[in-house]
């Protein structure tokens, strides 16, 4: 049968691509260490999954959710924005929860582009910001995250035929795969260039509150005039080990948010309620659990850190998200890389040309793996070596 021309174009998921090489592995008897997905290995903190073993015992709960998420849920959210980054946000316009950042992601070009339309995407990136942009039969815009202007955009680079046509602007920081973090001078210029320029900043933050060092990661949404401008794209999936509970949100600029909503009420039928019960108990409860996250990725960081510089591999020390964005080294290409380190070791790295073109010369090592298995990853690399 015939596929429709967009899904011609679309490349095939790159996680989806890993884990048919990692079950071909396995099938053949390797075993297999993956540094590819990043997606925790510690369990949901207890608190929050007896939370959804109450309510999934409710009756009431196993109907129709609201399609724009339970009243409760979209209370804690903004309470948790006010006390986590001092942003103050209407309940009922400008927050609605999404099954995971992903998916609004993947929608948001639904609703801003029209085709002959841009977005303006980071290279290296997050594969959903260009992809959703093909389903939604616009154009991506790529622009380079090179390591001297540190991993930020140059919006100045962007030539002005295309920001006239362009929609949408994709940012991501803390940055996956990069590692990167935003200064705030960087997003007040974002601001200013959407403002000027009639453009919706798609911010996704899944990351803000894995940070090291001390660090503390910022909202968009902190940025002077960034609401009128913006929305940011938010999940429990990295900050509380909940991937596979597909839950997350949008916030900021209402009419945005309105357009997305029209999208998805078409589109999908919410979230399921005792999920989102949950997800008012993570926010709502001690984060001591966050803590705990950010010191194990922290130590983890520091051995890939370590074990790489030792082999003559040269990486980035991240203050922020769970991966570490390594070059690759001499002599070979990204993808020859990880196709060595996977047949020679058994392990899985992401190869760095697989966000984009600029990623070339680099490989992403996710830190979601338990220590030991990082360890004896990390042992076998170098011994490959
Ligand atoms: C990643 O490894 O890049 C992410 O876990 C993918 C995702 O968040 O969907």
């Amino acid at each position: 049968m015939r596929q429709a021309k967009r899904i011609m174009h679309l490349p095939p998921y790159l996680f989806a691509e890993i884990d048919r090489k990692i079950a071909e592995k396995r099938k053949a008897g390797v075993d297999v260490i993956s540094l590819g997905i990043g997606d925790p290995v510690e369990p949901t903190p207890p608190h929050i999954v007896e939370t959804l073993r109450e309510a999934v015992k409710d009756p009431e709960n196993h109907r129709y959710p609201s399609y724009y998420g339970l009243q409760a849920f979209r209370e804690a959210i903004a309470s948790w924005y006010g006390k986590r980054f001092g942003v103050e946000l209407d309940p009922d316009t400008e927050v609605l929860p999404l099954i995971g950042s992903k998916e609004g992601i993947a929608h948001i070009p639904l609703a801003l582009l029209d085709s002959g339309t841009y977005s303006l995407v980071p290279d290296p990136a997050y594969p959903v910001y260009s992809t959703g942009t093909i389903l939604a039969n616009g154009e991506s815009h790529f622009m380079p995250l090179v390591r001297e202007n540190d991993f930020l955009p140059d919006l100045s680079m962007v030539g002005s035929d295309i920001v006239r046509k362009a929609k949408v602007l994709f940012l991501n920081y803390p940055n996956n795969p990069t590692g990167a973090i935003a200064p705030e001078d960087f997003l007040i210029d974002c601001v200013e260039f959407a403002r000027k320029n009639g453009i919706a900043v798609c911010y996704d933050n899944p990351y803000s509150e894995i940070t090291f060092d001390g660090y503390v990661a910022p909202s968009f949404l902190q940025t002077p005039g960034a609401k009128e401008v913006g929305v940011e794209f938010h999940s429990l999936s990295k900050t509380y080990n909940m991937t596979g509970w597909r839950i997350g949100w949008v916030v900021g600029n209402s009419g945005i948010i309105d357009a997305l909503g029209k999208v998805k009420t078409n589109v999908d039928s919410g979230i399921f309620n005792a999920i989102q019960y949950a997800g008012i108990t993570a926010l709502a409860g001690s984060q001591d659990c966050v803590k705990e996250m950010c010191k194990i990725y922290e130590r983890r960081r520091d051995l890939v850190i370590e074990t790489l510089s030792g082999v003559g591999i040269e990486a980035v020390k991240p203050k922020a998200a769970i991966y570490v964005w390594a070059m690759v080294p001499g002599g070979y290409s990204s993808a020859e890389f990880a196709t060595h380190v996977l047949e020679k070791a058994g392990v899985v790295v992401s190869p760095g040309n697989a966000y984009g073109p600029s990623g070339e010369g680099y490989i992403r090592i996710s830190l979601s793996v338990k220590d030991n298995r990082l360890k004896e990853a990390l042992e076998r690399i170098k011994e490959s070596l």
